[in-house]
């Protein structure tokens, strides 16, 4: 009797607090399912062997001035049997279950939109078919999304809490997991996986719509992509028939560049907002290159492509990633220099 009191007992608590953020994928609906299914069997045998323990302390103890030596016990036959067989069936049913689950949540079905992830220190970038790239990542409802999943140094994880899934980004290899989105909403994708100072800021907006409201989005981004591959040459052009101008890059470019990359993700730069404190403050950049001994542009040029050239005083070798020179174009970096040294702001 107390067995079941307390087993009822303990599943209300357990079934009354929320524990797990509501799920917004059909993933996650059954990862959630599983979490109860092994819970529960655990919480209600639980339950039962405290209260049996409990139960043959009290009844059995020793009574004053009894000084005699317990009976004699041998096994009992039908309870080892029991106790045997019904944990046996148990785990295997929760194997049963999660085999399933995993088999079913790494099924993208007949129609999955493909969707590539990039991650590197500190940053992630998605790309979708045609090469639309974003910084966010935007789902369509009820459709599978299948992430490619690639990193640029270290190991990183994707997650978004509500929808469970959880895959480690490895370099060198491409890995997978697919995500079936059940409502529209905004989410944060976090990387789960330490990866160095700015881990924790390596976080980005996850965006659900409706499927006529996404593929709206995904032409937009296709228009925006040309527009603004347009526009960067517009201005080159404008530039270099204006003549002398000291800015060889195209600040704006630069500007989108620094969030792109995730520069923001390590350093405070007050003309784009940004006030993390991994790496150096970028708005004492004219002082450090002063103090290095190098002309502004050179120097920044340097910090970006060679970053442990010249170490800022009270900063560390090693922490920010030696790939930009590789990962970024020269527009982009000439962008970046220009953007870093201020020439836009005037
Ligand atoms: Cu990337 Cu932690």
């Amino acid at each position: 009797m107390i067995a079941v009191v307390a087993a009822v007992i303990a599943s209300l608590v357990a079934v009354l607090i929320r524990w797990l953020p509501e799920s917004a994928s059909e993933e996650m609906d059954r990862i959630t399912f599983v979490f109860w299914f092994a819970t529960i069997i655990c919480i209600g045998i639980f339950a039962l062997v405290a209260a049996v323990i409990i139960e043959a302390v009290w009844a059995f103890r020793v009574q004053p001035d009894d000084d005699t030596d317990g009976p004699p016990i041998h096994g009992n036959t039908k309870l080892e049997i029991a106790w045997t067989v019904v944990p046996a069936i148990l785990v295997i049913a929760i194997g049963v279950v999660s085999a399933v689950v995993l088999s079913k949540n790494a099924n993208a079905g007949s129609d999955p939109l493909e969707v590539k992830v990039f991650a590197q220190q500190f940053a992630w970038k998605f790309e979708y078919p045609g090469k639309v790239q974003s910084e966010e990542l935007v789902m369509p409802l009820h459709r599978s999304v299948e992430f490619e999943m690639q990193s640029a140094d270290v190991i990183h994880s994707l997650w978004i809490p509500q929808m469970g899934q959880k895959q480690d980004v490895v370099p060198g290899i491409t890995t997978k997991i697919v995500i079936t989105p059940t409502r529209t909403g905004d989410f944060t994708l976090i990387c789960t996986e330490l990866c160095g100072l700015g881990h924790a800021t390596m976080r980005a907006p996850v965006r659900v719509l409706e499927q006529a409201a996404f593929r709206r989005w995904l032409d937009e981004q296709r228009g925006a992509g040309a527009g603004a591959g347009a526009a960067a040459g517009g201005t080159g052009g404008g530039q270099s028939s204006g003549g002398g101008s000291a800015a060889a890059g195209d600040a704006a470019l630069g500007k989108t560049t620094f969030a792109s990359a995730g520069c923001g993700g390590c350093h405070t730069f007050e003309p784009a907002g940004t006030d993390a404190q991994v790496g150096p403050d970028l708005d004492n950049l004219v002082a450090d290159a002063k103090k290095a001994g190098e002309p502004e542009a050179r120097y920044i040029e340097q910090s970006i492509v060679d970053p442990d050239a010249v170490i800022v005083s009270g900063y560390q070798p090693g922490v920010m990633p030696t790939t930009f020179g590789k990962t970024l174009s020269p527009a982009e970096l000439s962008g970046l220099v220009a953007f870093l040294s201020g020439k836009e702001a005037n």
